[in-house]
């Protein structure tokens, strides 16, 4: 399937680091370092950061987003935080099924499905994390698994909403493990996911939908999984909070940025 007509969307999800100071640093930091970047550079950082972050990056192409919220728009939900909240802070985009949320706080697939439709509501872009687990892996049950959170958390969706869902491929087994996916295999499932986009909904859809890959993305195999066909980007955990790495990865010259 050909890719030049899907934008490269590059997001470092900084997860619980960084302050307001080291968050506004960083991005003082990055901001040279993206306007000859071929890739979107996207930061999901910290709720406290959101405003700070959106004003430093104000003027640049860096655009800043949050790692969850909620499904509902106020109420009693001690904690939480709603999409017209990180919204009115600065955000563009949120992060929503991230493994780390569905494994460590319970979220259903059902449940990460009311917060995309809230975050569409409210005007941020989804990026919705899918991905099996090492067991799930080990059994063959990728493919199924897969089946079920994609159609699941994006249920109800029409097609204008799907125009702006970015999905993420994260296997659980490659989150903070320094165990990548090879580029081969994360472009099977990438593939086997647009697919499924294409069958469920539609193939114009599926054609148009960026797809990244996260898991233990590093400078030195960032290139390699952005040249696959179906991988339109990177989401970046461990190696998004370090500059030097950070800034390595966007520049990754692949065969797609020079435009083979
Ligand atoms: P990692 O995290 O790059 O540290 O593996 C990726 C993620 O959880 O989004």
């Amino acid at each position: 399937m050909p890719q030049a007509h899907r934008p490269t969307i590059i997001v470092g999800n900084w997860k619980m680091h960084k302050t307001i100071a080291e968050a506004k640093a960083f991005i003082k930091g990055l901001s040279p370092q993206v306007g000859n970047c071929s890739a979107n550079v996207w930061l999901a950082v910290p709720f406290t950061a959101i405003q700070a972050s959106a004003e430093e990056a104000h003027g640049t192409s860096i655009a800043i987003g949050a790692q969850n919220a909620h499904d509902q728009d106020e109420g009693p939900f001690t904690g939480e935080i709603s999409c017209r909240m990180i919204k009115e802070a600065g955000a563009t985009f949120v992060l929503l099924g991230h493994s780390e949320r569905r494994h460590g706080f319970q979220e259903s697939s059902a449940w990460v499905n009311k917060k995309v439709l809230r975050a569409l509501q409210d005007g941020l872009r989804p990026i919705v994390c899918i991905g099996e687990t090492l067991s799930q892996h080990q059994a063959g049950v990728a493919h199924e698994i897969l089946d079920v959170q994609l159609t699941q958390s994006l249920n109800n969706l029409s097609d204008q909403d799907l125009k702006k869902v970015i999905i993420a491929y994260e296997p659980v087994w490659a989150i903070g493990t320094n165990q990548t996916a090879t580029p081969q295999h994360a472009q099977e499932i990438h593939h086997f996911c647009r697919e499924l986009i294409a069958r469920h909904w539609n193939v114009a859809a599926a054609d148009k939908m960026p797809i990244l890959y996260g898991g233990s993305v590093k400078p030195d195999n960032a290139a390699a999984l952005l040249d696959q066909p179906d991988i339109d980007g990177l989401l970046v955990g461990g190696c998004s909070l370090s500059l030097d790495s950070f800034t390595q990865i966007i520049h990754c010259q692949t065969s797609k940025s020079l435009n083979l």
